[in-house]
């Protein structure tokens, strides 16, 4: 059985769409451990409902960078994952764990990259600077984590509709409506044709 292993940092409703994907069947695999750099977020409560193993590796625990990314890049590799799939995770990835899992780690973006990505471009900023930029379409980005933010090869696209009156809390909803069928979907051909 593949193994994903899933970084998050809130509320975790794409892990979730990764757990129900899994349980309807489509995707076939299973997630072996969900690493978090936060406490008391949704994600921890979705895996601990689903009894997936969490691991708490966050920099404020470590007394040098150094020390942080080698415990997060043991950890990830002791636990021999076939891909590593961040979903919400807010933090850089520390450019070692790329090495060690290169090509193997997958990101999604609410938005349609290369547009609206980069430094700055994450939550609500991305929703917000779509509106104000009077885009008539959005959605989301599937694709490979490299050293550079939001530049890794393009996997997978989904677009939404943007409407003139839309907010950006609107738009955010459509949009991850649209992120929770494309991630599954995406992870399962990835795992299937790449892996
Ligand atoms: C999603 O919009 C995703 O595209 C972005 O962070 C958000 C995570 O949401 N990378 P959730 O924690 O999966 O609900």
């Amino acid at each position: 059985m593949k193994k994903i292993l899933v970084f998050a940092s809130g509320s975790g409703s794409n892990f979730q769409s990764m757990i129900d994907a899994i349980q309807r069947g489509e995707l076939t695999a299973q997630i072996g451990a969900l690493i978090v750099n936060k406490v008391g977020i949704g994600a921890i409560e979705r895996a601990e409902k689903h009894q997936i193993p969490v691991f708490y590796i966050s920099e404020k625990e470590y007394s040098t960078y150094d020390a942080f990314v080698q415990h997060l890049v043991e950890t990830c590799l002791s636990l021999n994952p076939d891909v590593i799939a961040l979903a919400g995770y807010m933090r850089k990835v520390p450019k070692q764990l790329i090495k060690a899992f290169d090509g193997k780690i997958l990101n999604i973006h609410p938005a349609l990259l290369p547009k609206f990505g980069g430094k700055g471009m994450y939550g609500h900023f991305v929703h917000e600077a779509v509106v104000a930029s009077k885009e008539t379409e959005t959605g989301c980005t599937v694709h490979v984590v490299t050293e550079e933010f939001d530049e890794g090869p393009i996997l997978a696209q989904a677009v939404v509709p943007v409407y003139e009156t839309d907010t950006p809390e609107q738009v955010q909803k459509r949009v991850l409506a649209e992120e929770h069928k494309l991630y599954p979907k995406v992870l399962q051909k990835f795992l299937t044709e790449f892996s």
